[in-house]
């Protein structure tokens, strides 16, 4: 009852947003090349809003996901080259990395069969997630593959799996292979569904949230955030050992 009670109540909005947290590390900012931004002028647009909410550096993440989002090194150094370009235009100067969000099916195992190159962040960080309805019956061994290999594994989203929603002794089960857990901030607000909301809460309370991310694809989910950094519950989420800062992020060829 002591959770739903908490959300229950009506949030009090503070009078501007934290900024606590000022990496934001999961986002799909590069123009027309996954489900994010389709052209420079809506990536723009995205990256003033989350300057605006405190942001100073950012750590973007395009799908790589077989045939839908085929995504290369190539594909994304251009797009963010194009949005480099169109920074430099408005005059915006912003640390900011590509990276990706890597889909952990057959196709993600050839191309570590292959050795090709990753996108990766922080060293030796990569993102990875998977279908949302089954877990691949090969996660674990490729966390564990990947990690003999010296990557950092963080593993997108985990409370909006349906495999691991409310399954909280798979969830233990998968945190304890030492993959890093990346929450969603809109998980915490109850719009993507009340079950994704309460195995977020389920993560915070047991403290296996590492990184914090907007998976920022579109300005309707930038008000969902705004909204949500202004609420108690997100200075609650404060109180966690939350490493986004602690990422580094090449400011290098910024405009
Ligand atoms: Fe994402």
């Amino acid at each position: 009852m002591g959770l739903s009670n908490l959300f229950k109540r009506k949030p009090k909005l503070s009078e501007k947003p934290d900024d606590k947290i000022f990496v934001d590390f999961h986002s799909h900012l590069l123009p027309g090349i996954d489900d994010g931004a389709k052209t420079p002028e809506d990536s723009i647009r995205l990256i003033q809003e989350l300057q605006t909410q405190g942001i100073k550096a950012i750590i973007t993440t395009p799908h790589i996901l077989g045939d839908l989002y085929p995504n290369t090194p190539a594909t994304i150094r251009n797009a963010e080259a194009v949005l480099r370009a169109k920074m430099a235009e408005e005059g915006i100067s912003i640390a900011f990395h590509s990276a990706a969000e890597y889909y952990v099916d057959e196709h993600f195992l050839k191309l570590r069969e292959k050795g090709e190159e990753l996108m990766l962040f922080n060293g030796k960080g990569i993102l990875i997630e998977t279908n949302y309805v089954d877990k691949p019956e090969f996660l674990e061994q490729t966390i564990f593959d990947l990690k003999i290999d010296g990557y950092d594994v963080i593993l997108a989203h985990p409370e909006r799996y349906h495999y691991l929603i409310g399954q909280w002794g798979k969830i233990e089960k998968l945190f304890n292979t030492g993959v890093k857990f990346q929450s969603n901030l809109i998980s915490f607000t109850g719009k993507y569904s009340p079950q994704i909301q309460k195995t977020a809460d389920f993560l915070a309370k047991n403290k296996m949230i590492h990184y914090l991310g907007s998976d920022i694809h579109h300005m309707g989910h930038a008000g969902l955030i705004s909204h949500f950094k202004r609420t108690d519950r997100y200075q609650e989420l404060m109180e966690l050992k939350i490493l986004n800062n602690s990422l580094v992020v090449e400011s290098a060829g910024n405009a």
